[in-house]
């Protein structure tokens, strides 16, 4: 049932070349650069329409919501906000009519994302579900929905969900603004091929994981990790270092990268591992120096870089590539090696990585 592997996460990690593929098949048609989705079409007034777009979500669900705000705001010109449910479900939240909440859940039956829906909706919020498992209470009390097609998630720390979400979610935005005219043509043809290349550029970072596997050695007992990006890869920071929280029970944090300096650098030593997400994006030369600021303080800097890179890795002490990508569609790759790093650290320090200690898959009591 584990398909050769040692545990469910680093079978469901491998499966997402095809997990990814299968949620673009049937939808993205990059030939003649079009876009279904039954779920978006039926209610694209709703879409366009919208005034404003709030994610609501927890845990990874809440991080793939986070780059959903960069994507709507960027592509649509929507006003995005990204609220944890149970936050937003209790402080009395004004929703207004043209409100639009996108529900992001791989089990579509998390209870607070479940009653903070139940509660926007009495309200008149139009419902938008992009969730994982079919049929579930999330999916059911959606006014319209796409799923993310991963297949079951057995394994506690979402993975294939993750990325799942943020493939649907930027076929979302791309229909969008293609609707609303937020988007050149020319442009909107080349993301949809860059969407298109994302399995095969996963399958590329995943042939070969020994670097990752040395990093996770050499670093399994470190006590505690900083992990820094911007842009959309400050979700990816956020994503990087809750995995390795549930996954080897070492303290870490994430944070966008230029927030460092007022306050986390002060935890900078010899000792520190920190991960940079640093991929070739409009924010490279800001992570450069945000890299140079670490080493100064002589942090172990670890990054994840794009393929060809020659600047980074002379900056770092170990580094990880991913295959080049707009960054439209980049969080998709760079979050691939932070899985990884999580599950050989977890599995190294003996940890039973797909059930850590504390953790249900399913969060149905608040
Ligand atoms: C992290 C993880 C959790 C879930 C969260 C939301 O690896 O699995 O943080 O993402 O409990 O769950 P869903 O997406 O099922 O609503």
């Amino acid at each position: 049932e584990k398909g050769g592997f040692d545990h469910f996460m680093i079978k469901e990690i491998h499966e997402q070349p095809q997990t990814i593929y299968d949620c673009l098949r049937g939808r993205l048609n990059a030939a003649e650069g079009t876009i279904k989705m039954g779920g978006v079409d039926n209610n694209i007034d709703k879409l366009l329409n919208a005034n404003r777009i709030i994610v609501v979500a927890c845990g990874t669900s809440w991080h793939a919501g986070l780059v959903a705000e960069y994507l709507f705001e960027e592509l649509c010109r929507i006003p995005v906000e990204v609220e944890y449910a149970s936050e937003f479900r209790y402080r009395n939240p004004v929703i207004l009519t043209g409100d639009v909440i996108i529900a992001v859940s791989q089990s579509g039956e998390t209870a607070d994302t479940l009653v903070a829906l139940e509660n926007a909706k009495e309200q008149g919020a139009f419902i938008f579900g992009v969730v994982n498992a079919v049929g579930s209470s999330i999916a059911r009390i959606s006014h319209a929905g796409a799923y993310t097609h991963s297949g079951p998630e057995i394994g506690v720390a979402s993975t294939k969900a993750f990325t799942g979400q943020l493939a649907v979610l930027t076929m979302m935005a791309l229909k969008v603004a293609k609707a609303k005219g937020t988007i050149s043509e020319l442009r909107y043809v080349e993301l949809i091929r860059e969407l298109d290349a994302i399995p095969g550029k996963v399958a590329e970072i995943l042939k070969d994981t020994t670097a990752i596997q040395k990093i996770a050695e050499k670093y399994k007992d470190a006590s505690d990790f900083l992990y820094l990006g911007r842009g959309y890869n400050f979700p990816v920071a956020l994503e990087g270092a809750l995995k390795l929280k549930e996954i080897s029970y070492i303290h870490a944090e994430g944070y966008p990268a230029a927030e460092m300096k007022h306050g986390p650098i002060a935890l900078v030593d010899e000792t520190l591992p920190v991960v940079f997400v640093a991929t070739k994006d409009r924010f490279y030369e800001k992570i450069v120096s945000n890299v140079q600021e670490i080493k100064a303080r002589r942090g172990q800097v670890i990054c994840v870089a794009t393929e060809g890179d020659t600047v980074i890795p002379g900056m770092s002490n170990d580094v990880v590539y991913v295959p080049d990508a707009d960054e439209i569609v980049g969080a998709m790759l760079s979050v691939v090696p932070m899985q990884v790093l999580s599950y050989y650290i977890g599995t190294y320090r003996g940890i039973d990585v797909d059930k850590p200690r504390n953790l249900a898959k399913s969060v149905t009591v608040e």
